[in-house]
């Protein structure tokens, strides 16, 4: 009697149960990855040693982002400002307020410092409670992204808008997968990657931009994929790009 099923058949059910078994585990972890939006995280807002307000200082005063976290296009790294930074301004504007002790006393003004620490002697820097920050094994770069037509309102929300600064996004895998997958969604002209109130189908409207076939281009996505392929966009999603 012929054998009815082939002899390589005799290894398929264990080969079902090994796909199972690894599909199940995936599952679990896709689902502990994805599902699991730290949403304890969102909506973090430290109090800040000097209320700084980014929505009287970037949106009212105009300042660039770059002013004051200028290493944000050259390196992995936003660097918060020093004192320095804010002194430019601040040794002739409100420069009594008591709002700007902190600062006062990193400028090593003694009166400033020796109120609020007690001691004489040089000021030490401002304590800026840290507010975004990925884990330990999470590889990340600033500069890989805003070269790249990603704005800041797309990983922190509205900065330009906030009085008080707060972890507007998840920042889970998930979250960087998803626009790692489709950055169409995203992408934005370099020019207008500090302006955090960009709209692209107003650019659009002003910005006469044409796709491959010669038609106007209106959407965000039609603009984004425009714009991936001119850049040959590709952002990685195997696990070494973020874990290494
Ligand atoms: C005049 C200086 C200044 C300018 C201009 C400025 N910032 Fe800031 N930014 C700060 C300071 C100081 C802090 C730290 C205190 C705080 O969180 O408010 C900060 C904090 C932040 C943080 C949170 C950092 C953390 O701890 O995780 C983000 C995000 C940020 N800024 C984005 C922006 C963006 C986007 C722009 C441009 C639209 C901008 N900033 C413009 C001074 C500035
Ligand atoms: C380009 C100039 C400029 C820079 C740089 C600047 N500021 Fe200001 N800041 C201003 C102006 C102008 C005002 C409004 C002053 C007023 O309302 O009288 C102001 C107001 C403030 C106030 C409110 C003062 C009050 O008494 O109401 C605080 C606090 C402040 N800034 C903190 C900072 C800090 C911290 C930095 C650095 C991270 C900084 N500023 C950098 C121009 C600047
Ligand atoms: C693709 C997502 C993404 C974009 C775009 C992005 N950031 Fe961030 N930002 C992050 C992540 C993630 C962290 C935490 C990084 C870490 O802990 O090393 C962070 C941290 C920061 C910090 C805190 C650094 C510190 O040492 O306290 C500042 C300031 C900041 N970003 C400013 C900006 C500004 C300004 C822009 C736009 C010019 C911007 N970011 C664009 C994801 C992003
Ligand atoms: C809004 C879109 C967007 C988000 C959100 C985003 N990325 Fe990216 N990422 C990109 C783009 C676009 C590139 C550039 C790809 C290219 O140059 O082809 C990139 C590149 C990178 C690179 C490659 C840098 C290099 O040196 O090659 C790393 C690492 C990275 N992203 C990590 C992250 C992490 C971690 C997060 C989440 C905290 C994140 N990204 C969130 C769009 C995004
Ligand atoms: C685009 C960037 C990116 C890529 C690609 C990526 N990861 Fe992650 N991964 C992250 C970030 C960001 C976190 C931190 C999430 C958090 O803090 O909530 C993370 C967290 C993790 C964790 C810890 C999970 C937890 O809940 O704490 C594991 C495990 C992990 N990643 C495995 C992987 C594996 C395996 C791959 C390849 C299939 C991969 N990652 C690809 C960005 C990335």
């Amino acid at each position: 009697m012929a054998n009815f099923f082939p002899r390589w058949t005799n290894l398929l059910p264990l080969k079902i149960a090994v796909c199972l078994a690894a599909l199940g585990t995936a599952v679990v972890a896709g689902f502990a990855y994805y599902a699991t939006p730290k949403a304890q995280r969102v909506g973090y807002q430290p109090s800040q040693p000097i209320p700084y307000d980014h929505e009287l200082h970037v949106n009212q005063l105009g300042l660039d982002c770059r002013y004051c976290h200028s290493f944000v296009e050259h390196s992995g790294h936003a660097n918060v400002p020093t004192a320095n930074v804010c002194w430019n301004c601040h040794q002739h504007v409100a420069k009594g307020s008591p709002k700007l002790a902190a600062l006062r006393s990193a400028m090593g003004v003694n009166e400033d410092h020796q109120e609020l620490t007690g001691e004489a002697g040089e000021g030490h820097p401002i304590e800026w409670v840290r507010v975004h920050r990925a884990p330990d094994y999470v590889y990340f770069d600033h500069s890989a992204h805003v070269n790249r037509g990603v704005s800041c309102v797309s990983c922190h929300g509205n900065v330009n808008h906030m009085r008080v600064v707060w972890h507007d996004k998840s920042h889970s895998m998930g979250f960087c997968l998803d626009c790692h997958r489709a950055p169409e969604n995203h992408l934005r002209p370099l020019e207008e990657v500090y302006n955090l109130d960009y709209i692209a189908e107003d650019y659009l409207k002003e910005n006469k931009i044409l796709d491959k076939d010669g038609n106007r281009i209106t959407t965000q996505l039609d603009f984004g994929m425009h714009l991936k392929e001119h850049w040959n966009i590709r952002p990685k999603e195997s696990c070494t790009t973020c874990h290494r």
